[in-house]
């Protein structure tokens, strides 16, 4: 067993409505596991992330971004900056998400600038990396991810890597219903970790926290949590409803 705090995370993508938000977080208040045995958060769209913050008064619950820019003023219409979040107390925003880097064309350079601005404003980046079926099926995720870790890891020092959060999300278990087998994300998950040892160094790889993602599910979240590279999940379709965040929460 590693000395890392399990991390639960939803990504609530471009779902809800306030009213949504509002129900969820009333229905998880005082439900919560205890926060010293796992970390709990949920990414949700900017527009509710203030009055979320407001709503979770005395919860543990941490907030998320689920996207960020890396600039912190200036004229960006339409972009939310790394000193926004800090000045609300959001504690984390996930960087280049699949849906991001297809949709939106996110690089790796964006990525690897983003997550130095949030670490320079006091924001912990959830850093995403993942392959398409097609890599998978080549036999070359390994490859793949570790030249998207490399990358959004540029720059960066070790104390900043020793409390960043990856997620490794394979995309064709996203949304699909693949989980993938806990025996391939945990390899997957291993590889990261290996390649934050070959850039940083034994003890700096032990503290990061690698989460898996895609279709996780209640069912499936304990053999996932149970492997030794596999720090916590980031959760889509399972975290919007209060009961199955809760359900997911269960093994603590
Ligand atoms: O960031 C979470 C995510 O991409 C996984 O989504 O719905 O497969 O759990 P889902």
């Amino acid at each position: 067993m590693s000395s890392r705090k399990p991390f639960i995370a939803g990504n609530w993508k471009m779902n809800h409505t306030m009213g949504e938000a509002q129900a969820f977080m009333e229905a998880v208040k005082g439900k919560l596991p205890d926060a010293s045995k796992v970390e709990t958060a949920i990414a949700a769209p900017a527009l509710f992330l203030a009055p979320m913050n407001y709503l979770r008064q005395g919860e543990t619950l941490k907030l998320a971004a689920e996207n960020v820019y890396f600039e912190n003023s200036g004229a960006f219409t339409g972009e939310i900056s790394p000193v926004m979040l800090a000045d609300l107390g959001i504690e984390y925003a996930i960087i280049g998400h699949s849906e991001r880097r297809e949709y939106f064309h996110e690089t790796n350079e964006d990525i690897n600038k983003k997550a130095k601005a949030l670490f320079a404003a006091g924001v912990t980046p959830i850093l995403c990396c993942g392959e398409t079926l097609e890599t998978f099926e080549a036999g070359k995720t390994a490859e793949w991810v570790s030249g998207q870790i490399e990358a959004g890891l540029a720059g960066l020092t070790a104390e900043q890597v020793s409390n960043l959060v990856i997620a490794y999300e394979p995309i064709w278990a996203i949304g699909t219903g693949k989980t993938a087998t806990a025996e391939i994300a945990d390899e997957t998950c291993g590889v990261v970790r290996s390649v934050v040892e070959k850039l940083y160094g034994k003890a700096v790889s032990e503290a990061v926290r690698i989460q898996y993602g895609g279709s996780v599910k209640p069912e499936t979240v304990e053999e996932l949590m149970a492997k030794e590279n596999i720090d916590g999940a980031l959760v889509g379709g399972a975290s919007l409803e209060a009961a199955s965040f809760l359900a997911l929460l269960e093994i603590y």
